[in-house]
């Protein structure tokens, strides 16, 4: 099919908290990327996004911070929006579904449906806080896990022991929200019926997109269509969401998968009066950018929700990217092991293209990969800074110095085979780059681009012009052969500003202003040319393209993300309410789901950054026994310990109540960091932390002394 127009999306992220690279990595970069390319190509491209601002992760984090769920999305819309903004992350639109006509969009599809009685009305019995009065979403139902016994674990899951749960399976559940015993009560909902798109859906995806899309895509959407899909809810009890436009549903709002994604349909209204040009012409290739776990909600529900109102175009394709790890561990918002894009920015001015360039050459496209920082150091200085920036800080400072800094002419009637090879590479790097982009290749993409620049500085290696200018006196002929090879290498610079620019749009542009051509030489139809820079034109000193990464800020940043999950640890033991883990909480409400799969997160923290004998000798660790312990009211997690330390006794609050029982530890001896500052948890000052053990079941064990030693005594 021959496509007039391209509408490009974006996930819409929640707004419950920044982005985070993974977020980057997974999905904005490649979809901007993809844009970037497209709009050099001069393609009628719309590029739309925004914030998701709806659901049980918004309230979730209302609760955790004490704030109402319209403070949070105020807050994190604008931090989102900012941080893509800062990333170079180009949409054409930036919304949110809190807007008018987004409720509006919503609801009249909603209504449409609704008219064409293609729901199912269905009652069911959903938990009730009586206290609160309010339906509980499943993340806001506690109750013993029936796996491990983990007194805490979420109705959706347990984080003890990674296993996917409903609230049925809890013991003893009860509500996170309050004290009130659970009840059941009949509620009604609006039930999509997802049973009877199997058969379109087989023949859609299975038999039409095998060769289009993505291995890890395909092969998901084949598994949930084969293992049988059933009706899905399309309402909530909530007072927080899209209000269900209908007269007999009061506190009922849409559900959150069924509002987000006609969130893209909002977002190009909002952007053009021609919207509909874009989301109902046949000739419109539509693309879904998103990360993995969205994949049935872009392939097979809302494809669904389209295909059932009619009118709409389907997805194209769906290039959804697998997860990026950090330092070997999976990203946790909840435990702070993220890499926050706000906070890059701030620590990196200026150095948006090396991130990009880092998360794209890395990026995890068939499978999670792994983001470590000294891979993000090794690649900024042995690729960008050493071959990519190296080149063309050469070229520059060469042309100057050779040819009385002006574009040299080539001279055809000197030019060999290795010009003539390097004037082919030159074109067949176009093609490679733009084919592999054209199939969401975006890594291999990206190697063109660098393996490009690799071949100029081998070239220039072998020309070895600034040999021949030794020779001016006696054979001034071979200022021809000096400006053949800086005349190709400034041609080369120039292609690789249009190569790289979907990938490091900064650099490109700082490289428009070297050579002093206008941002429309980045148009791509100009790659491939060797007359892109004017012979004789006078061009400025080099600036460089990237600079060095330093040991010190790598090993700063290392140390900053067990920091942040120490002091994480702190505070979520002081915490009661559910976590607000936006990975693990998508599925809620009437239609819990065993199909959503869950990973238990890597048992071993990864290695902290070294440190000397004098760090080490700052802690004062001590020896103490425990006199007394007892439960802190109001935070399940922490016993009160009175602690003898020979030369005075403390209180220490410890995050170990799920772990042990007050009466079982009282004369254990243990092991004091005593020169910790004093920290207030619920009301109680803390002098100190106690040592433990964590096994890699999160069991705990106390590190003390194996045998009875002096209280007070030090540990060394
Ligand atoms: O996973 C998420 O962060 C969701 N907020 C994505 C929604 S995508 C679309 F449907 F809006
Ligand atoms: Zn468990």
């Amino acid at each position: 099919m021959e496509y007039k127009r391209i509408l490009i999306t974006a996930a819409l992220p929640y707004a419950n908290g920044p982005v985070h690279i993974g977020h980057l990595a997974g999905c904005y970069l490649p979809a901007d990327i993809y844009a970037r390319y497209q709009r050099a190509q001069k393609r009628d491209v719309k590029f739309v996004c925004g914030s998701d601002e709806h659901g049980v992760p918004i309230t979730i984090r209302a609760m955790k911070e004490g704030i109402t769920p319209q403070d949070v999305v105020d807050k994190y819309n604008a931090i989102i929006r900012d941080s893509f903004a800062d990333m170079g992350i180009a949409f054409d639109i930036y919304s949110r579904t809190s807007n008018m006509t987004h409720h509006e969009t919503s609801q009249a599809f909603f209504k449409k449906l609704y008219d064409d009685e293609v729901f199912e009305e269905r009652e069911s019995e959903q938990y009730y806080d009586e206290e609160k009065n309010t339906f509980l979403a499943d993340r806001y139902i506690v109750g013993t896990c029936p796996v491990c016994s983990n007194d805490n674990a979420y109705g959706d899951q347990c984080e003890k022991c990674g296993s996917t749960l409903s609230p049925e399976q809890l013991i003893n559940p009860r509500s996170a929200l309050s004290s009130a015993p659970l009840v059941k009560r009949k509620t009604k909902h609006w039930y999509f019926p997802l049973n009877k798109s199997e058969a379109w859906l087989r023949e859609w995806i299975v038999e039409g997109k095998k060769d289009e899309w993505k291995a890890n895509v395909y092969g998901q959407c084949k598994s949930w269509i084969e293992s049988g899909l059933q009706p899905r809810a399309m309402t909530r009890d909530s007072n927080w969401g899209v209000p269900v436009p209908l007269p007999d549903a009061q506190g009922k709002v849409l559900y959150v998968w069924f509002d987000a994604p006609i969130g893209y349909i909002s977002a190009t209204k909002e952007l053009t009066p021609q919207w509909a040009d874009y989301w109902c012409k046949e000739d419109t290739k539509l693309v879904h950018f998103i990360g993995k776990d969205n994949i049935v909600f872009h392939c097979i529900i809302f494809p669904s929700m389209l295909k059932a109102h009619g009118g709409f175009v389907l997805p194209e394709n769906v290039p959804a990217n697998e997860f990026l790890n950090i330092e070997g561990q999976k990203v946790s918002t909840s435990r702070n092991w993220a890499v926050w894009v706000d906070e890059y920015v701030k620590d990196f001015p200026g150095q948006q293209d090396v991130l990009r360039y880092v998360l794209c050459a890395n990026a995890p496209e068939s499978k999670d990969n792994d983001f470590t920082w000294k891979d993000f150091q090794d690649r900024t200085n042995n690729e960008l800074v050493s071959v990519f920036g190296n080149f063309v800080n050469r070229a520059f400072v060469l042309m100057h110095k050779l040819c009385g800094g002006r574009v040299p002419k080539l001279h055809e009637d000197v030019m060999d085979d290795a010009d003539r090879l390097l004037i082919e590479e030159i074109k067949s790097a176009k093609t490679r780059v733009e084919n592999n982009l054209e199939s969401y290749r975006f890594r291999d993409a990206l190697y063109e681009v660098i393996d490009l620049s690799r071949k100029g500085n081998k070239y220039m290696q072998d020309k070895q012009p600034w040999i021949a200018a030794k020779t001016l006196e006696t054979q001034p002929e071979n200022q021809k052969l000096i400006d053949n090879c800086l005349h190709l290498c400034l041609q080369l610079t120039a292609n690789l500003a249009i190569l790289a620019n979907p990938f490091l749009p900064f650099t490109a542009k700082k490289m428009c202003g070297l050579m002093k051509v206008v941002d429309r030489m980045l148009e791509w139809e100009n790659a491939g040319r060797i007359d892109l820079l004017k012979v004789g034109y006078p061009l400025p000193a080099p600036e460089l393209l990237f600079r060095k990464i330093e040991d010190g800020e790598v090993a700063a940043q290392v140390e900053k993300l067990h920091n942040n999950l120490k002091k994480s640890q702190m505070e979520n033991s002081s915490s009661q309410i559910p976590s607000s883990k936006v990975e693990n909480s998508k599925e809620q409400g009437p239609n819990s789901e065993s199909q959503i799969r869950n990973s238990v997160e890597s048992a071993y923290l990864p290695p902290k950054p070294e440190i000397t004998i004098d760090d080490f000798a700052k802690i004062d660790l001590r020896v103490a026994t425990i006199l007394s312990a007892e439960k802190v009211e109001k935070a399940d997690k922490l016993l009160k310990l009175e602690l003898d330390l020979g030369y005075e006794k403390r209180t220490v609050l410890s995050g170990i109540a799920m772990h042990f029982k007050p009466e079982d530890i009282v004369s254990k001896q243990v092991t004091v960091v005593a020169n910790l500052a004093p920290r207030k948890m619920r009301g109680i000052e803390s002098k100190g932390m106690i040592l433990m053990a964590q096994n890699l079941d999160g069991g705990l064990v106390f590190a003390a002394p194996i045998e009875r030693a002096d209280n007070g005594g030090e540990v060394r």
